[in-house]
């Protein structure tokens, strides 16, 4: 006898709607044959039975749902006496339904209840209420014209909002001005130089090697270039939706009024995206004025012979790539006991290998006490130490950066970053809060859903952010790009439920014709459901390919289903499906 259940297809899911019988009592079925279909929140399943025998009953109806693990129905076969299994089986549903309507006589109210699907809040909008009333200036105003803001302005305009976006500088925010783009163009200009040192490597005959360096002016100019082409296409894209942009520095007077440069305005809803700011060194550390900051390194015309970098997250590893690869000695110094803490610890040891071989001298465990006349001093290991450079550029962090008064509009902050849901809403009705200064996950493209999760319940719709398939990407070379959960967070989550998939890249073809061999790819899947929990790619194409892994989370696709997708060959891509037959099993090419 088989007494089914709902099954619980990944660790997120705890329900699941029956869509469909595929067979009615009395109908013999076999093994692996469908005898439902299952509605998560995300896909339908058909789910097969599990031994040969009769269907003898459907305990529950089509359309409704009920927790994982209960029971709906049980399959014996034809003479055999099914009464204890059915009553235990009635019992757990708490009474539950059965097929044709029929409610068994302990069913109760309460009983009943257990099947009922679950229903979201309504949510009453600000805008919901304005909207009847029309006596604001503006249905939304976004302060801060970043990937948050100014997607989240485009965004509540197409839904049909008279929206208004106030920014006191350029648009596109640090991402486009003095962040993302401009970092990226200066990667794009090592590569290139790296490709020309390599040449000779793919048969290019007449290229002088040794005296190829990088030109800083032109580097800047076409880094200014980019920027300002796509500055441009911000402003367009505002323009073509009807977002009124307020230049000026805006402040919140009470809920329904921003003010821009002393201009009021009023408005039912208000979106804060007003991004982060530079961390600065700990209270207590000395430090010289001429210290770098990314904002300013972006902007140097020359480059020094050598460099300390002070911090070894994202932003140190990435100047410290550029810098070494344009022939700067540098030194990262490191107070954790590894670069790229959020990194899983395998692939940011393997990166940090990768550096070192380009000559950055990396120090962990290394506390900076002081900076001064051009020498970083810190403590490793119970000794103090002192490494003196040209330059010194201080990449610890960055901050939310809360323009408004929180205290006074009563807007809840924890650690200086203003506290939201997952509807982005704020502890004051009808403010919003989005990107950076939230402090969640302080990256571009996070502000950027956040600001179209806001933008959509603005409008009226109830529509939540998710936080568990994230990319988050390191642009150096091989790049690294990361979702889910490390290694050792899934174990410490799940223990030995976890199978870790690795494929090195050195076995990739596609990897191996461009000379980059160098890398891993790593999957971490659940054991017993084919959950994907995390993947880990330090490898060419790592940061676009890193995509494929984060819509297969969202759309709660499983490692077999991953693995069973045609990949194109040649390509890197393969290398994450070989990571998920090795999570599985085997990979074939290595
Ligand atoms: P971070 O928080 O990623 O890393 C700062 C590092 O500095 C940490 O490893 C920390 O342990 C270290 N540190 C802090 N105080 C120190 C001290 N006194 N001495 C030595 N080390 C110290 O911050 P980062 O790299 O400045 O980046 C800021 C933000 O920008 C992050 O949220 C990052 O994710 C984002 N970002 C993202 C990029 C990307 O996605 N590719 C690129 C650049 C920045």
């Amino acid at each position: 006898m088989e007494i089914v259940v709902m099954p619980k297809l990944g660790f997120n899911m705890d329900e699941g709607k029956l869509i469909s019988w595929y067979k009615g009592e009395g109908d013999a079925i076999s093994k692996g044959e469908p005898l439902f279909s299952i509605e998560t929140d995300k896909t339908n399943i058909d789910v097969e039975a599990a031994q040969d025998g009769v269907v003898r009953r459907l305990l529950i109806d089509e359309g409704e749902t009920v927790p994982v693990t209960l029971p709906i129905a049980i399959i014996a076969g034809a003479d055999e006496d099914i009464s204890a299994a059915e009553q235990e089986a009635l019992a757990q549903l708490g009474g539950g339904t059965a097929v044709n309507g029929t409610v068994p006589e302990q069913s109760t109210p309460e009983a009943a209840a257990v099947h009922e699907p679950p229903r979201k809040a309504p949510v009453a909008t600000p805008a919901e209420k304005a909207a009847g009333a029309g006596d604001y200036d503006y249905d939304v105003i976004v302060i801060g014209g970043g990937p948050g803001g100014y997607v989240a302005a485009i965004k509540a305009a197409q839904l049909g909002l008279h929206v208004a976006l106030a920014e006191r500088d350029r648009l596109g925010g640090v991402c486009l001005n003095r962040g993302c783009i401009p970092t990226k163009a200066f990667l794009r200009s090592a590569e290139s130089l790296r490709e020309v040192r390599a040449a000779a490597d793919f048969g290019v005959k007449g290229v002088n090697a040794s005296k190829a360096a990088l030109d800083m002016k032109k580097v800047q100019a076409r880094k200014a270039d980019v920027v300002s082409r796509l500055v441009g296409g911000v402003e367009s894209l505002l323009k073509k939706n009807k977002v009124d942009v307020l230049r000026g520095d805006a402040d919140i007077a009470d809920a329904h009024t921003v003010t821009v440069s002393g201009d009021s305005h009023s408005t039912a809803s208000i979106i804060i995206a007003t991004g982060s700011e530079i961390k600065g060194l700990p209270p207590g550390v000395v430090r010289q004025d001429d210290v770098l900051t990314s904002d300013t390194l972006l902007e140097l015309e020359s480059l020094p012979k050598d460099i300390v970098i002070i911090g070894g997250g994202v932003i140190g590893v990435e100047f410290a790539y550029f810098l070494a690869v344009a022939g700067v000695k540098v030194s990262i110094v490191e107070f954790l006991d590894r670069i790229l803490p959020p990194v899983d610890a395998e692939i940011a040891e393997l990166v940090s290998s990768d550096l070192e071989r380009l000559g950055i001298d990396i120090r962990t465990g290394a506390k900076v006490t002081s900076v001064e006349g051009n020498a970083v001093t810190f403590e490793q290991g119970g000794k103090t130490e002192s490494i003196g450079a040209e330059r010194v550029l201080m990449a610890v962090g960055r901050a939310p950066r809360l323009t408004v008064d929180t205290d006074r509009l009563g807007i809840s902050t924890e650690r200086g970053a203003i506290v939201t849901d997952e509807h982005m809403r704020t502890s004051v009705p009808g403010i919003y809060a989005i990107g950076d200064v939230n402090g969640k996950v302080m990256l571009a493209h996070t502000a950027s859903a956040e600001g179209i999760v806001a933008a959509e319940n603005i409008a009226g719709r109830d529509v939540s952010m998710r936080y568990d398939a994230i990319p988050s990407a390191v642009y150096i070379s091989p790049e690294a790009a990361s979702v889910g959960l490390s290694e050792d967070d899934a174990r410490g989550r799940y223990g030995d439920a976890v199978r870790v998939g690795r494929f090195p890249i050195a076995a990739n073809g596609k990897s191996m014709v461009a000379g980059e061999t160098s890398g891993l790819v790593k999957v971490i899947v659940d054991s017993k459901y084919g959950e994907i929990l995390g993947a880990h790619l330090y490898c060419m194409h790592a940061t676009d390919m890193i995509a494929e892994i984060a819509t297969a989370i969202r759309a709660e696709a499983t490692a077999e289903e991953v693995a069973a997708a045609v990949h194109p060959h040649p390509t890197v891509s393969e290398a994450v499906m070989e990571a998920f037959h090795a999570a599985l099993g085997a990979a074939i090419h290595c």
